[in-house]
């Protein structure tokens, strides 16, 4: 452990404490693979992959990095085996219940992204969200956003409709609809854009993940398998993005840039 500690601060000292990333969002991918490899069944890879996500809490919070979102389940996932599935949202219960105290210990303010109205999804795991995210409410160390039966499109599509009604009651004037109408919509109203998206196992796809919120995301991909990835590689991730240059659509060099909605 202190071995480990030591490497991780040396990597920690390559990054600058003036540039860390405000919000990191993570695809944790590669957990059936992971478990493949070691002739066990996917369901332990997910399981394998808790002590990873833990790890990266407290790297995160080591680093300063304010926001953590993680997607822990898509509203494609549904597709996979019932099996897999149950074991999915089992897992979400008893990881909530056994880690929510930690957490909020921490500091950790828990939410949730992702569509709630979902009638699969069991009342147990609808319980224990509002429990963490009521226990954690005001906790300031860092927000840890659940990507739980979350999808990019469906969570635009939510905002849409929104925004619709809102038309319908005369309370949004459809001229007025801008860039700003849209992110107060979803799901995480407060959250910032990701400024790094993290996929693990080698794909590089978005599978869906924070389309509207990753539009100038700097995208860094690395081929180990969530279970193996740890604070010492979410280090190294925060090196590489550092390492570039981000231009917001601006050209190279040009300093005073901003945001695309600045
Ligand atoms: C990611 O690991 C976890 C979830 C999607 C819930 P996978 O289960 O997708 O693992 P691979 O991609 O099959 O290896
Ligand atoms: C994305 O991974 C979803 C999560 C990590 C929860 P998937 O494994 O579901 O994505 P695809 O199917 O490879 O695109
Ligand atoms: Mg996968």
């Amino acid at each position: 452990m202190v071995g480990e500690d030591a490497a991780f601060e040396a990597i920690a000292s390559a990054i600058d404490p003036a540039s860390v990333p405000r919000h990191v969002a993570i695809i944790m991918d590669g957990n059936g693979r992971w478990a493949n490899a070691r002739g066990l069944h996917r369901t332990q890879g997910h399981a394998a992959g808790e002590p990873a996500l833990f790890d990266v809490v407290h790297g995160a919070l080591a680093l300063g990095i304010e926001w953590l979102t993680v997607y822990t389940f898509s509203t494609e996932n549904w597709a996979r085996d019932a099996y897999e599935v149950d074991f999915l949202m089992e897992f979400n219960v008893d990881l909530l219940e056994r880690r929510r105290d930690e957490l909020d210990d921490l500091g950790v303010r828990v939410v949730f992204a992702g569509d709630r109205s979902d009638p699969r999804i069991p009342g147990a795991v609808l319980d224990r969200m509002r429990i963490a995210e009521h226990q954690t409410r005001d906790n300031t160390a860092m927000t840890m956003v659940f990507a739980f039966n979350y999808g990019g499109r469906a969570e635009i599509v939510d905002a849409v409709r929104a925004i619709a009604k809102a038309v319908e009651r005369d309370e949004i004037d459809p001229e007025q609809i801008g860039h700003d109408t849209i992110a107060s919509h979803l799901y995480v109203p407060d959250m910032p854009d990701p400024d790094v998206v993290i996929r693990t196992s080698g794909e590089h796809r978005t599978s869906n993940f924070l389309l509207w919120e990753s539009a100038y995301s700097e995208y860094v991909f690395t081929e180990v398998l969530w279970p193996e990835f740890d604070r010492m590689e979410l280090a190294r991730c925060v090196v590489e993005f550092q390492g570039r240059e981000r231009r917001f659509g601006g050209a190279e060099d040009e300093s005073g840039l901003t945001g695309v909605d600045g």
